[in-house]
């Protein structure tokens, strides 16, 4: 069956961003969240198998300089095949002007050094969740 990339939000089912997000242990919340943070999104990715979503991805951006990479997921099952890869290098190429930065979710920082992102000294956040975030390993 054929792999389709998309970068537009059209025909999305958020259902599923949100059911893939929670099945991978990422933040998920109600289906329409989604929807609006990936349509507030410069660049958004969406790996189709057939008609079944395999994987997304998505850059907030200023279009100028600047970008920051979110919700980056491959359905468990599919893992280790080169899916993250291309949504990542995707998102990399449709903004060649920009820095990008993101937070790893604990342990998945190899994945992103195979793909040439440096580990940052000085990343500071402001999370809501500030005690859940440094339970789970994101801050000190
Ligand atoms: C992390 C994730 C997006 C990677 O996607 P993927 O399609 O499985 O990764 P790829 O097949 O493109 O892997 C590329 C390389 O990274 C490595 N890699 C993948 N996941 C890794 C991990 N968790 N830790 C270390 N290396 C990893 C692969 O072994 C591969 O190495 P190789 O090129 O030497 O073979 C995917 O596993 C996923 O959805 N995980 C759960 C959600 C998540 O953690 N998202 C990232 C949030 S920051």
């Amino acid at each position: 069956m054929e792999t389709v990339m998309k970068f537009d939000c059209l025909g999305v089912d958020w259902n599923i961003v949100s059911q893939t997000l929670r099945q991978v242990g990422m933040a998920c919340y109600e289906p329409d969240l989604h929807r609006r943070a990936f349509e507030n999104s410069l660049v958004t990715v969406f790996i189709y198998h057939g008609d079944q979503m395999i994987g997304f991805g998505r850059a907030i951006s200023d279009g100028a300089y600047q970008a920051a990479i979110y919700d980056v997921a491959v359905v468990p099952e599919l893992h280790g095949q080169g899916i993250g890869t291309t949504i990542i290098r995707n998102i990399l190429t449709r903004l060649p002007q920009c820095n990008f930065i993101l937070y790893a979710a604990p342990g998945k920082e190899d994945f992103y050094k195979k793909l040439g992102l440096r580990k940052m000294k000085t990343g500071m956040a402001f999370f809501r969740k500030a005690d859940e975030m440094a339970k789970k390993g994101f801050t000190e």
